[in-house]
């Protein structure tokens, strides 16, 4: 099942360090299909111009409908899927996790949207709305100068889940976020180094133990870093032997 990808930005180079690494390799595999295209050839006058001062005022730029609405087009015509799904990184969208990256990975076309400065005219979304299920994403509550960076981390959290990537499907299995909680610590050889031990139950050959220890760990880790997750999580989340009884 390949995923195709197309991302639209006036800086295509930013995502050229989607060439490298385990993303570039899956491309290369053709597990993914990625094009990264630049706005800019969507517009028309000579300073290829993408962006103009906001109605009402108000500090920065804004880009204009024209050239997104015509390289949006373009992407849409050689659509393989009949509604392809449309992720607009802002500061203003839902915030991006591990859930929505499986919901992203089951697509079969998603397009991102790079908006620069203060972002895309509203009127672009509600009419990509009649072509697109269209998605505004946050990385988070910061703020970016621009989608490109969201969408090397959205890509790459995505495309590490299309089967085939990665090469140890159990790796997703076990990482952090996949259980509602974060990793346990990991350690490697040298048992002893620079008068710090391993701890002694992961040399105990154990497994029960180890496995116990590092739920313990999880649990200890994740209600001292993310409080926030430890509400989150649903009784059937939780073992009895996660509460010690
Ligand atoms: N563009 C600017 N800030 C962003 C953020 N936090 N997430 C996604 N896209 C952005």
């Amino acid at each position: 099942l390949k995923v195709r990808i197309d991302v639209v930005s006036i800086f295509p180079e930013y995502l050229a360090a989607l060439d490298l690494s385990l993303i570039g390799k899956a491309r290369r595999e053709g597990l993914l299909e990625l094009a990264v295209h630049d706005l800019r050839d969507s517009t028309h006058d000579r300073h290829r111009t993408v962006d103009d001062t906001p109605y009402g005022g108000g500090a920065g730029m804004v880009m204009k409908p024209q050239p997104w609405s015509e390289a949006l087009t373009n992407i849409r015509s050689q659509s393989p899927a009949p509604r392809p799904l449309l992720v607009v990184p802002s500061p203003a969208g839902a915030v991006f996790t591990q859930a929505m990256a499986y919901e992203l990975a089951e697509k079969e076309h998603l397009v991102f949207a790079c908006g620069r400065y203060e972002g895309i005219d509203e009127r672009v979304l509600e009419w990509a709305a009649e072509h697109f299920e269209v998605r505004p994403v946050s990385l988070g509550d910061y703020v970016l100068n621009g989608g490109e960076v969201a969408v090397m981390a959205m890509v790459e959290a995505v495309g590490r889940l299309v089967p085939g990537v990665v090469g140890n499907p159990e790796s997703l299995i076990e990482e952090s976020h996949s259980d509602g909680l974060l990793e346990y610590p990991v350690y490697t050889k040298p048992a002893a180094w620079d008068g710090r031990d391993v701890p002694e139950v992961l040399l105990s050959g154990n497994h029960a133990r180890i496995a116990r220890w590092r739920r313990d760990e999880q649990l200890r880790r994740t209600a001292a870093r993310r409080p926030d997750l430890i509400s989150d999580l649903a009784i059937d989340d939780l073992d009895p032997a996660d509460l010690g009884v």
